[in-house]
């Protein structure tokens, strides 16, 4: 046994979150570093699930909306993954898509900006989707987009601003963006920020409120553990609710939905965030997904996770032939989320492809870069030194 491998047993040994592997649905033979794609199932889902189908759809039927409480559930899961993105209740609701939730916030931002702001700062290596939704949302208002790195978007935002589109974490580099600094500074420019949690959203602090974060959304099927396809959530600051125009005010955010009137007039609250009918079941297996999470200081999963990609960037080190792969990801703490990226110089989704065959399930992201996730709820030091170790394996072969 190599002394990497000693440290990894004793670091799992002496790990306060190890026994959170046991609620997932994992393998021994698979080393599952693709948690920042789709998180691992919880336990806790199948069992849940299936009450839903067959006890409150299939017998209680329609009762089941206000009996199980399915009509309320969007707020009640926000409000579940409020405390997981620093947020007090009552300003988180879940639903849809990220894309969507990202249009929602985009033009409400803008309807909130004052005369004469018509440009939108975007993050200009932003996951793609932001950046076709922003454009959209540019068209729409009368607005222009304009495409600044995102450790440059205090400097940029301006008297034009109206809104800063920008992701906590940067999905290809695993590089994290100031939060802080960057939400004062938009504001200092009397511009509004919208934050794409995706890949930071349990997996390190976010306090949103503390630091005046206007809007945020994310996606829930990644480190939040929800499922393929589950859905995202939309965070609107309490104050910016009773402003908050909804470019799409479906009868679900009416103040009134079973009244059925022709007028639109928006529900207080986080509900002015809807839009039509939840997608129910989904939903449910976030919400049982979430309980993983009953009990768990995000800070001690902050802990890990650095301590995790520190790690692994050490075996990366010892094991992986000079010059094969070297990392993207920032090696200041401040500055990394929870993954590891790596330019892989040649044959870097053949290299991807074999690890996996070989039981180490990262992702490749064109045209060179080798991804890998660490989950701190249920990626285990052993994992790391293993794949840095199966890794050397397969660049140095
Ligand atoms: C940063 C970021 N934003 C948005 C998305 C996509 O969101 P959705 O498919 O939920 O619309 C992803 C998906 O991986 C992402 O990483």
């Amino acid at each position: 046994m190599s002394d990497l491998t000693h440290e990894a047993l004793a670091l799992d040994a002496a790990d306060g979150l190890r026994a959170k592997r046991a609620e997932f649905v994992l393998d021994d033979d698979t080393v599952y570093l693709d948690g920042n794609s789709l998180g691992a199932l919880p336990r806790s889902v199948a069992g849940r699930l299936s009450d839903v189908v067959e006890r409150e759809w299939g017998r209680l039927r329609i009762r089941s909306w206000t009996e199980s409480g399915w009509w309320t559930a969007p707020e009640r899961v926000g409000d579940r993954i409020a405390r997981l993105v620093g947020a007090a209740p009552g300003q988180v609701v879940a639903g849809d898509s990220t894309s969507v939730n990202v249009f929602k916030a985009v033009v409400a931002a803008v309807r909130l900006a004052g005369e004469g702001r018509d440009e939108i700062l975007v993050d200009a290596a932003t996951f793609p989707t932001d950046g076709y939704i922003a454009a959209s949302a540019a068209r729409l208002t009368g607005c222009r987009v304009r495409a600044v790195d995102a450790a440059d978007t205090a400097a940029a935002a301006g008297p034009r601003t109206a809104v800063a589109l920008v992701n906590h974490v940067d999905y290809r580099t695993g590089r994290l963006h100031d939060l802080p600094g960057t939400t004062a500074a938009v504001h200092a420019a009397g511009a509004r920020v919208v934050w794409d949690l995706c890949h930071s959203a349990g997996a390190l602090p976010v306090a949103l409120d503390a630091n005046g974060v206007d809007f945020a959304v994310g996606c829930t099927y990644k480190y939040l553990n929800g499922g393929p396809g589950s859905p995202a959530y939309l965070y609107v600051r309490r104050d910016l609710q009773a402003g908050f125009d909804s470019p799409l005010p479906g009868w679900n955010s009416h103040a009134d939905p079973f009244g059925m009137s022709a007028a639109y007039e928006p529900a207080d609250g986080a509900a002015r965030g809807r839009v039509g009918t939840p997608d129910i079941l989904s939903l449910l297996a976030l919400e049982a997904a979430l309980d993983v999470w009953d009990g768990v200081d995000i800070t001690a999963v902050r802990a890990k996770s650095l301590a995790l990609t520190d790690f692994f960037l050490r075996c990366v080190a010892a094991y992986v032939p000079e010059g094969r792969a070297e990392p993207v990801t920032p090696l200041a703490h401040a500055e990394r989320g929870s993954q590891v990226s790596l330019r892989c110089a040649t044959g870097a989704e053949e290299v991807m492809a074999e690890l996996v065959r070989r039981g180490v399930v990262g992702d490749f992201r064109r045209p060179d870069v080798l991804r890998f996730g660490f989950t701190p709820l249920y990626t285990g030091f052993a994992d790391a030194e293993r794949a840095a170790r199966v890794l050397g394996e397969v660049l140095g072969a």
